[in-house]
């Protein structure tokens, strides 16, 4: 399993505020079968801005303190990048992307996504980056209506889902925008989004109501092989959802005289 969405990196937004936190969970992660994770950072100017080389420092710290205890997990750089006019330069110059990929994992303004948010995004796509637009069930227009997540997904910008939002953990509206997105193939990565405030247990515990929900196929595709194809710089697949048409069954000869 890979988590692409977390803010585990200590002191640099306002997830973890101590190292020995970020090794706690990350052990927890690691005991669990996480076998990759992405520290995606918040970048967001005005609030979360910062040189990369700061964020480069504390990544080897945390890097190295994993190593000294003993955890096999590998640990990538990310961000989670505010969407706001000019955040292209940013993401060029700084390399806000997730690891090596093109892949960003990019957010908006949760109570409604501004106007302006294609012409913020469209720059980010001319540049050949492939965004990932961070808990899209949070979103207020996509909770009012979450099959408004299609015109996003039609201008190539791939959905993550967070694990807390099938639980139920931010309120029954995202639970139920969540399954929606869920059910219709409308979301391409299951994440934590964990902030290092409590146990870890929500990704394996929505990643086992899928299973059970849906199938082992739904829920090995969002929680290890589409994430899988970030670090391999593979296209996950925009669809991804096949469905069997059935052909109408061919009522016998003697129903077909009786009829
Ligand atoms: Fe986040």
């Amino acid at each position: 399993m890979i988590d692409i969405h977390t803010h585990i990196l200590h002191n640099i937004d306002d997830g973890s505020n101590d190292i020995d936190k970020s090794i706690a969970q990350l052990r927890i992660m690691d005991a669990g079968g996480i076998q990759r994770v992405y520290l995606s950072s918040h970048y967001f100017h005005g609030h979360y801005q910062y040189e990369r080389s700061d964020y480069d420092l504390k990544l080897a710290d945390l890097r190295q303190a994993a190593q000294k205890a003993g955890l096999k997990i590998d640990i990538q750089s990310g961000f989670e990048v505010f969407i706001q006019p000019g955040i292209v330069n940013d993401v060029i110059s700084k390399s806000l992307f997730l690891g090596d990929s093109q892949y960003v994992l990019i957010e908006s303004e949760l109570n409604g996504i501004p106007a302006d948010f294609y012409d913020n995004v469209y720059p980010l796509l001319r540049a050949g980056c492939k965004p990932i637009l961070a808990h899209a069930e949070r979103y207020v227009s996509i909770m009012h209506k979450p099959s408004t997540v299609r015109n996003l997904i039609e201008k190539n910008i791939y959905i993550q889902t967070n694990a807390g939002s099938l639980l139920g953990y931010y309120g029954e509206k995202v639970r139920q925008t969540a399954w929606i997105l869920i059910n219709n193939g409308w979301t391409h990565i299951l994440a934590s989004d964990d902030h290092v405030r409590g146990d870890y247990k929500a990704f394996f515990k929505a990643k086992k109501i899928i299973q059970e929900r849906i199938d082992d196929k739904t829920a090995n595709l969002l929680t290890s092989e589409h994430p899988a194809m970030i670090h391999a710089s593979l296209n996950i697949p925009y669809s991804y959802v096949i469905v069997k048409h059935i052909p109408p069954r061919r009522k016998s000869f003697l129903r077909r005289i009786f009829a």
